[in-house]
């Protein structure tokens, strides 16, 4: 008989993680890396967050707390929806877990059925698959091209759903491609969706914030209100407000599935630190000014990066209008040879070959289900990405 179980033995550690430890191991070793994989801003959480933190410790907010979220986080959570998303949600409609992760594991282990098929749009997030898989469902990519930006054609979703779809997982901004959709390409996503009530849509708005351009967020109950009915709305304050270590992360749906989720969250982890949830609350109720100013160093970034790599030898590097990735193709470099004598077949090799002969840690694309690309977090300070990119575009150059 196997120690390990059969529904874990579906499922992969996260690549995105491995490659970020081997980076860490190898500057450890003394190389000298310059890691461009990791997924959370450089910039410290704000100090107001932190001294909540602190005055919820001196207070006494030590202890066990309601299983998903205590009341005066979910009413912070029901304001956020209303002024931010002009979506209506009542504290019985929300639920707050440790991190966007658990959340979404929450709401898939509850809902997925062995058999049961989930819409992915690829490029995705790496975990999506992996959890569908754990469940005993089945993770459906569905492509995009680099052509469209990465984003999802309404022909092309509709023509993966079958009577055997329960979810769409919905990610804008994404990661890893920065691709979010305006309100006129997410009405064609929604205008397909509302054919198929057996459809439900999970919508990951972990992103909603790192936009640039005066580009304006919008998420599907929003959009078409006839989905409201259907959609888990996902959001967290990990990555606008900085707070990654910090592990909050929470969804407003209907109050069924929100109770489905909080019976499996009691039978695990139960409550999410109640500290940690009181620094949330002051991220979603305090000043939100550091955003635009974080912001404004993430565009310039962005552009840093889109030019540097446009000009390296078969790359082509689209310019998203969020998140803090870039999901550039290889294509160009496969079938060249590194003056090593290294054959690059695959981005894979792309990106093992980067790190070894440059120090350059990316992710290749297909671990996000599209490529031959790979991505780079440009969360990393301006100096270490202007060089990182000098070291990408040489080692391009160098391939024959
Ligand atoms: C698209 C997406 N969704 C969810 C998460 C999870 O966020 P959290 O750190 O709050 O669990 C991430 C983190 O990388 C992400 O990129």
């Amino acid at each position: 008989m196997s120690l390990i179980s059969s529904a874990l033995k579906r499922i992969k550690p996260s690549q995105t993680i491995a490659i970020s430890n081997k980076a860490r191991e190898l500057k450890a070793a003394g190389r000298d890396i310059i890691a461009l994989s990791a997924g959370e801003p450089d910039f410290d959480t704000p100090e107001n967050i932190k001294e909540a933190a602190i005055a919820a410790i001196r207070r006494g907010e030590t202890k066990y707390t309601a299983v998903d979220g205590i009341p005066e986080l979910k009413a912070a959570i029901c304001r956020k929806f209303k002024r931010e998303n002009d979506l209506d949600y009542k504290p019985a409609q929300v639920s707050v877990g440790t991190g966007g992760k658990q959340v979404l594991f929450n709401a898939l282990v509850a809902t997925v059925d062995a058999g049961d098929e989930v819409l992915i749009p690829a490029p995705y997030w790496v975990s999506y698959p992996d959890i569908v898989e754990f469940c005993g469902g089945k993770p459906v990519p569905v492509m995009t091209t680099i052509e469209d930006n990465f984003k999802l054609r309404p022909e092309v979703l509709e023509a993966a759903i079958t009577p055997k779809t329960k979810w769409l997982i919905f990610n804008s901004p994404s990661n890893p491609s920065g691709a979010a959709y305006s309100f006129d390409e997410l009405k064609a996503i929604t205008d397909v969706l509302v054919k198929y009530p057996q459809v439900w849509i999970l919508t990951d708005d972990m992103y909603e914030h790192l936009v640039y351009d005066d580009f304006k967020f919008v998420t599907p109950a929003q959009v078409e209100p006839r989905l409201y009915n259907r959609t888990l709305t996902m959001n967290g304050v990990s990555k606008a407000y900085c707070m990654t270590g910090w592990r909050i992360g929470y969804a407003a749906g209907p109050e069924a599935l929100i109770k489905a989720m909080g019976t499996l969250q009691s039978q695990s982890t139960s409550n999410p630190s109640s500290i940690a949830q009181w620094a949330a609350l002051e991220a979603l109720d305090g000043p939100q000014d550091f955003i635009a100013a974080n912001n404004k160093v993430f565009k310039e970034r962005r552009d840093l990066v889109v030019s540097m790599l446009n000009q390296a030898k078969g790359l082509h590097c689209p310019k998203p209008e969020g998140a803090f990735y870039v999901f550039p193709s290889c294509a160009g470099t496969i079938g060249k040879t590194t003056p090593g004598g290294v054959t690059i077949a695959t981005d894979e090799d792309f990106a093992t070959q980067l790190l070894e002969a440059e120090g350059v840690a990316v992710v290749h694309g297909s671990a996000f289900g599209l490529g031959p690309a790979f991505r780079i977090s440009y969360a990393t300070a301006t100096s270490d990405l202007e060089e990182a990119c000098r070291r990408i575009q040489r080692f391009c150059g160098a391939l024959n």
